[in-house]
């Protein structure tokens, strides 16, 4: 595997890979690999012929300071995880690299990147947006893989990739999970063993919500009875649960409208913020 930092290198690589006719993939993360991002890594492989991951925490997208010196990080490991997984190259530029100077240019991703995860965490998506706009510049990728756990950042780039041109073909992979339902996130290592169980009921409930949706007539009664569910976890303290549109990322009303509808929940244990979904309509 080959592991640059710097720009030169980079586009000398890219450049012998797409001489070769080779496609090439693009999985951008932000370091403290789990089985959620290798499974990227595997989608990646069988799509194309050339595998580029990107490690970079990226500073513009954190709107609490303590998150981003607190996101896990663990570079050897991740080096390891990536050879044995042979992807072709790994880019892990620093952020004097990406930012030498914080970017004046506000790029406003609409209504998409103003709900949910984009209301409680101001910036986020126009940081994600900028990071991933850079990226896909500076690489050229003819594939670019992103998890469906994080569907708001996914459709965000689906939107970025249709309005803006880039001929990249995205595509979402579904979301990782241990054993006892808990979706995979580098932000787990902060959960104690018990931790981690009252977090696997975040989807005990999302499954529950799947099971009986259709049922019942009206969101707000099924976002009711789910927040009953999780008041009664102890230990679990839920931040937001709704019901949209999977793709536009409008609130329903209706379950019975017609199209895919998600449900979404942020939720914290033990101070740590996990967030997932479940396709109740696909
Ligand atoms: P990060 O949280 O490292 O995630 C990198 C990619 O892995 C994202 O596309 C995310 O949705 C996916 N992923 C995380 N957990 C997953 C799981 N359990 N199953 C499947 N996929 C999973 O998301 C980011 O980084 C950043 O915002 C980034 C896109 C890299 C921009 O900085």
């Amino acid at each position: 595997m080959y592991h640059t930092n710097e720009l030169t290198s980079l586009e000398e690589e890219l450049s012998k890979a797409s001489k070769k006719g080779m496609k090439i993939g693009l999985v951008p993360t932000m370091g403290a690999l789990h089985d959620g991002h290798m499974e990227l890594i595997k989608q990646a492989r069988t799509h194309t012929e050339y595998v580029i991951v990107s490690i970079f925490i990226n500073p513009l997208q954190f709107n609490q300071t303590d998150d981003f010196l607190n996101y896990p990080s663990n570079p050897k490991k991740d080096y390891n995880k990536l050879k044995n997984a042979e992807v072709d190259l790994l880019f892990s530029p620093d952020a004097k690299l990406i930012y030498p100077k914080k970017p004046s240019v506000k790029i406003d991703f609409g209504s998409i990147s103003k709900n949910l995860e984009g209301a409680l965490r101001l910036g986020h998506f126009e940081g994600v947006g900028i990071i991933v706009m850079k990226l896909f510049n500076l690489i050229k990728p003819n594939f670019a893989f992103f998890g469906l756990k994080d569907l708001q950042q996914y459709v965000l780039i689906k939107n970025l990739i249709k309005e803006f041109s880039y001929p990249i073909k995205l595509i979402g992979v579904p979301t990782v999970r241990e054993e006892n339902g808990l979706a995979l996130s580098s932000r787990n290592v902060h959960l104690s063993p018990t931790g981690l169980t009252i977090a696997s009921q975040i989807y005990k409930g999302l499954v529950w919500a799947k099971n009986n949706f259709e049922s019942l007539q009206s969101a707000q009664i099924l976002v009711l009875k789910l927040k009953n569910f999780y008041n009664k976890q102890k230990g679990l303290s839920i931040e937001y649960c709704e019901i949209l549109n999977s793709n536009t990322f409008k609130p329903i009303k209706s379950l019975q409208v017609k199209g895919r509808i998600t449900l979404c929940v942020a939720a914290y244990v033990e101070g740590v913020r996990l967030i997932d979904n479940i396709f109740l309509k696909e």
